[in-house]
């Protein structure tokens, strides 16, 4: 296999990025949002850089989980899927995030698909019926082991397992385990940050066993009938896990696989590092290229539930701050792989201290000195060894925020370009063109400032872009730059403005806000 580069894919390969597939049990949330956000930051940031990338997202819309929700909702399992499913639809169209296809685990040829490979694999004798004993969670929808609960219960939802005992059939995962464990220890880069592949390589220390895959319908109607058998339908995870390669198939694109990079949140790292690549190789197919893990939003008041009324809507969010200030404080405040605490005056700090006054002020600064100097006219410039050290933070901005995103570390990305932002206000601060512009004598000088500086706006739009991308739109616009030029990466500084070029009137890109509503 080829090395892979920056994008943590071999040269030339297509970037294949998917979210985990949501429950239909639950609207719209944080959690949901900030996998989503950050599958949609690569995907931009990459196809700036002339990378071809296509991403997937959908809802998981089988098994008890959604069948005791629709129950409780007093509808039909359908009914309840198709619509929360078009809620996260409508959600992520009206909060901007963009992607190639959405999937619903009940679409007809996810369902076939899944057929077909429960019949090769259960004629190639990788399946089998036995009967089964185990402790159940259905919040998570899957058995644990004694050694895995935490006091009795499950680690994640705290609450006990149930006993349940039936015939069912089962996926010989075991007889993978090694290959498995190889294939791990090989490519150091196929789990990503690297705690998350130690953590599995741990589970593959002990015997994985196999997979119960079916669910008897006397129990569970609610999922797709196992080919072989009619009285039994697929376990949710065989189910959903396979729509990562049949959505491919169903889109006509299946050279994208295995250029496959899922995003996932840590809770769903087993299913992801350990059922999923089995079942891969039972169905014949290469692994994924990479498995990018985060850690979860905390709420001050303990996990987000409904229950607590701690659920964060990102919609909720948008009305409050607008979209770009969410996505900004989510991108810079969690260290992906690493767990963080979700806090709207923490939010509303970064908006006030980095937003408003860092960025938000420095745009406004330099648009109202344009207009009030030179009615909006750019000026030549005449570069002084301070506008160059002006000009190389915005370079080692760039190389910083590239190496940053290569290694998923979006807060370190954003960091940097504060970095420069900051050297920006600081060069404000000390070339005092306001100062200046007093001397008629020393108008050019003013002019040649404000040069400078509306090229850092220009560098910060682009570097912003796949951040937050209607704020790096809205400054291009106030630069008097076609949006096109946001998209030009490689344009040197200084040749971005043609002659006779006019900025527009500053507009506020970030009110302050006051206080956190309760
Ligand atoms: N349906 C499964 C995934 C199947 S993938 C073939 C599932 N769905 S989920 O709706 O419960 O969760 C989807 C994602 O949201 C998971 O990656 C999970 O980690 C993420 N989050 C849910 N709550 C979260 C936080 N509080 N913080 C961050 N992400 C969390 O699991």
């Amino acid at each position: 296999m080829r090395t892979p580069d920056a994008a943590g894919a071999p040269p030339g390969e297509p970037l294949y990025l998917t979210t985990p597939l949501f429950y239909v049990n639950a609207e719209p949330h944080l959690g949901h949002f900030y996998v989503t956000l950050v599958g949609d930051v690569l995907a931009r940031f990459w196809r700036a850089r002339g990378r071809r990338v296509f991403t997937l997202t959908g809802t998981d819309e089988h098994g008890d989980k959604i069948a005791q929700a629709a129950a409780a909702a007093g509808v039909p399992p359908q009914a309840h899927a198709d619509r929360v499913s078009a809620l996260f639809r409508s959600t992520w169209e009206e909060a901007g995030l963009r992607y190639d296809h959405f999937i619903r685990t009940t679409d007809a040829y996810h369902v076939r698909f899944v057929q077909r490979i429960l019949t090769q694999v259960h004629a190639q004798g990788d399946i089998y019926f036995g009967s089964y004993r185990g402790l159940y969670c259905y919040g998570c929808e899957r058995f644990y082991q004694e050694r895995e609960l935490v006091d009795g219960v499950c680690p994640d939802h705290r609450v006990a397992p149930t006993e349940i005992a039936e015939e069912n059939y089962f996926f010989r995962m075991g007889a993978y385990q090694a290959r498995l464990r190889e294939t791990l220890e090989a490519r150091p880069d196929l789990i990503v940050p690297d705690g998350y592949r130690r953590e599995v390589l741990a589970l593959l220390r002990e015997p994985i066993g196999d997979l119960c895959i079916s669910r008897p319908k006397n129990r569970l109607a609610w999922g797709i009938e196992v080919p072989f058998d009619d009285r039994y339908v697929t376990y949710v995870w065989f189910d959903a896990l396979l729509n990562y390669v049949s959505a491919l198939e169903h889109r006509g694109l299946p050279e994208l696989w295995p250029a496959a990079q899922h995003l996932i949140g840590k809770d769903i790292l087993k299913a992801h590092a350990i059922f999923w690549p089995t079942m891969l190789m039972a169905a014949g197919l290469p692994l994924y290229r990479r498995l990018c893990v985060h850690g979860h939003w905390q709420m001050q008041t303990g996990k987000m539930s409904k229950s607590l009324g701690n659920v964060v809507r990102p919609l909720a969010m948008k009305a409050r701050y607008g979209m770009d200030a969410f996505r900004y404080y989510l991108l810079r405040d969690m260290a992906f792989g690493q767990d963080a605490e979700f806090s709207e005056a923490a939010l509303v700090t970064r908006l006030n201290a980095d937003l408003a006054n860092g960025l938000g002020n420095l745009a406004s600064r330099v648009l109202a000195m344009q207009q009030r100097y030179f009615a909006g006219a750019l000026q030549p410039r005449a570069p002084e060894p301070a506008d160059e050290a002006l000009a190389a933070a915005f370079a080692l901005a760039r190389r910083e925020v590239e190496a940053h995103i290569a290694e998923l570390a979006f807060h370190r990305a954003l960091e940097a370009l504060w970095r420069a932002l900051d050297q920006a206000n600081k060069y404000v601060v000390e070339t005092a063109p306001f100062t200046l512009a007093k001397d008629p004598a020393r108008r050019p000088r003013v002019g040649a400032i404000l040069h400078e500086l509306c090229e850092a706006l220009r560098v910060t739009s682009q570097l912003l872009e796949p951040f937050m991308p209607e704020t790096a739109a809205r400054i291009v616009t106030l630069l008097g730059l076609p949006a096109a030029r946001l998209g030009e990466l490689d344009l040197a500084w200084g040749k971005a403005f043609p002659a006779g070029h006019h900025t527009a009137a500053p507009e506020p890109l970030f009110p302050r806000v006051d206080a956190v509503p309760e």
